[in-house]
């Protein structure tokens, strides 16, 4: 057992070397109006792998450049997690894949580092940090961190509503003693029941029930805070610096922005403040009937989310969560992860004093389980977070044209046969190339 402070001592990010432009390119060729993208569902691009980059390369080049950059040999690591819900393999865990990716290039090997995949849709990724941790603070790690790695291609079919929600991408996490960045709080809180809104059984893309999913991802977070709420004590509103939540879309989080903020100011100091403005809110023992409650509960919940109040700590609290997710799209396992290495470069970029202060994290799965727990931000999150090699690689990313899009899309569909010549040119970076007697994927370290 450990008593010290467990948590994310390094973090790198690895985005798909493509872009599909959401307003430019993909909503005239859909007939669509380009702020349904831009404002409803507030993405501008996508990220997408290219022909030769999967869930694989993008989490061994995403570790890569964490153990480079860290000075890290393979016997440094005691356990690598993969959380994705690409996986190929029913059995063969991608993190062997990985293991297999890095030690081609590295002295030593992980022979005695326990790998896994994790699955629960979105929310796996922050359960491999949870066993992480769990593992961490059970003093089973000998003085070793553990490489979580949280890798999607979140692809849709074809005309698929959800296909304007793609995105592709990794990120990778040390979890170790005494972390840099954010240390993780033992509270923590789950909202979780039996759900059919989003599933793949044995198939390669998502069944969506997309307005059901929304309600679901609503329903569930709320249920994780005040389960949260139950062991932490109430959660106020200045209490978080930033709440990074999962980001299927930013519109998603704008949705459960509102609502959270209303549900921690109910009977505080900040509801009577608002209440000149836009009344108190509704009770429901005021009411006869459910219906006439829940109108008058959204009535109220549109006028708040139109405040100043209410504005300024979205635009403090919330809006830096989801600057990279509007560039990149959903990442599935990713998504909160990158949403709260969004917010800490934010903060860099504004040269805040962030150490001390707490995150808020708020991580969601389809099928459906929500969970929150909150982050203290560590002394070393400065260095930490300026390490984090990503606005050079959004930069780079290849600007897809709508016919070479369903290209892409076809080459990564394992159900169709194509042969596409890659938009990018591969260095110093793994890449996937072949296929091995037993059908297994084969890759190499180009340079
Ligand atoms: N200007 C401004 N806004 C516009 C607009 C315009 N011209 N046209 C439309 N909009 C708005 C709409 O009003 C809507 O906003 P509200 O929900 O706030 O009303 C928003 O843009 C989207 O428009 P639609 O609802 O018409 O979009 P859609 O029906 O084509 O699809 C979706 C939306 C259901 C979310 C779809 O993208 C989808 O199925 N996505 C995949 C599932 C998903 O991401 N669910 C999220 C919760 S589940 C989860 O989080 C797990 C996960 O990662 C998948």
């Amino acid at each position: 057992m450990t008593d010290r402070a467990v948590g994310i001592d390094a973090i790198e990010i690895w985005t798909g070397k493509c872009k599909l432009d959401l307003a430019e390119t993909f909503a005239p060729e859909k007939g669509d109006d380009p702020e349904k993208y831009t404002k409803g569902l507030g993405l501008r691009a996508s990220s997408f792998p290219d022909t030769y980059e999967d869930i694989v390369t993008m989490a061994a080049n995403a570790a890569k450049s964490l153990l480079d950059r860290e000075g890290l040999a393979p016997t440094d690591v005691g356990r690598i997690d993969v959380a994705t819900e690409s996986a190929f393999d029913n059995s063969k865990p991608v993190s062997t894949y990985v293991a297999g990716c890095l030690e081609q290039v590295y002295e030593g090997d992980f022979r005695h580092a326990n790998k896994g995949e994790r699955k629960f849709a979105c929310v796996s990724g922050t359960q491999s940090v949870d066993d992480a941790y769990n593992w961490i603070r059970a003093g089973r790690n000998r003085g070793r961190a553990a490489l979580v790695i949280a890798t999607d291609t979140a692809l849709y079919a074809r005309g698929d509503p959800g296909e304007a929600t793609q995105g592709a991408g990794a990120v990778a996490m040390l979890v170790d003693e005494d972390p840099s960045i954010v240390s993780l709080s033992t509270d923590q809180g789950i909202g979780s029941m039996d759900e059919t809104d989003f599933l793949k059984p044995q198939q390669q893309f998502p069944s969506v029930d997309g307005k059901r999913s929304v309600k679901v991802y609503l329903a569930r977070m709320r249920e994780a805070l005040e389960d949260y709420e139950s062991v932490s004590g109430r959660v106020g509103v200045e209490d978080f610096r930033f709440a990074p939540f999962h980001t299927p879309f930013p519109g998603m989080v704008r949705k459960a922005a509102v609502l959270a903020y209303r549900h921690v100011t109910r009977g505080t100091e900040l509801e009577e403040a608002l209440a000149p403005e836009i009344g108190r809110q509704p009770r429901e023992d005021a009411f006869d009937d459910r219906e006439a409650f829940e109108t008058a509960m959204r009535d109220y919940v549109d006028a708040l989310s139109e405040t100043s109040r209410y504005r300024e700590w979205y635009e403090a609290t919330i809006e830096p969560t989801i600057d990279i997710g509007r560039q990149v799209g959903n990442w599935y396992t990713g998504s909160v992860h990158l949403a709260r290495a969004s917010a800490l470069l934010s903060a860099l970029r504004n040269d805040e004093d962030l150490v001390g202060e707490e995150l808020l994290v708020g991580s969601y799965g389809s099928g459906a389980q929500a969970e929150i727990h909150s982050e203290t931000v560590r002394e070393g999150w400065r260095e930490g977070v300026a390490a984090i090699d990503l606005q050079e690689r959004l930069g780079a990313r290849y600007d897809l044209s709508f016919d070479e899009y369903e290209r892409i899309h076809d080459t990564h569909n394992h159900d169709v046969e194509s042969d596409v010549e890659p938009f990018t040119q591969p260095a110093n970076e793994f890449v996937h190339a072949g296929w091995g007697r037993m059908n297994e994927r084969q890759y190499e370290y180009v340079e």
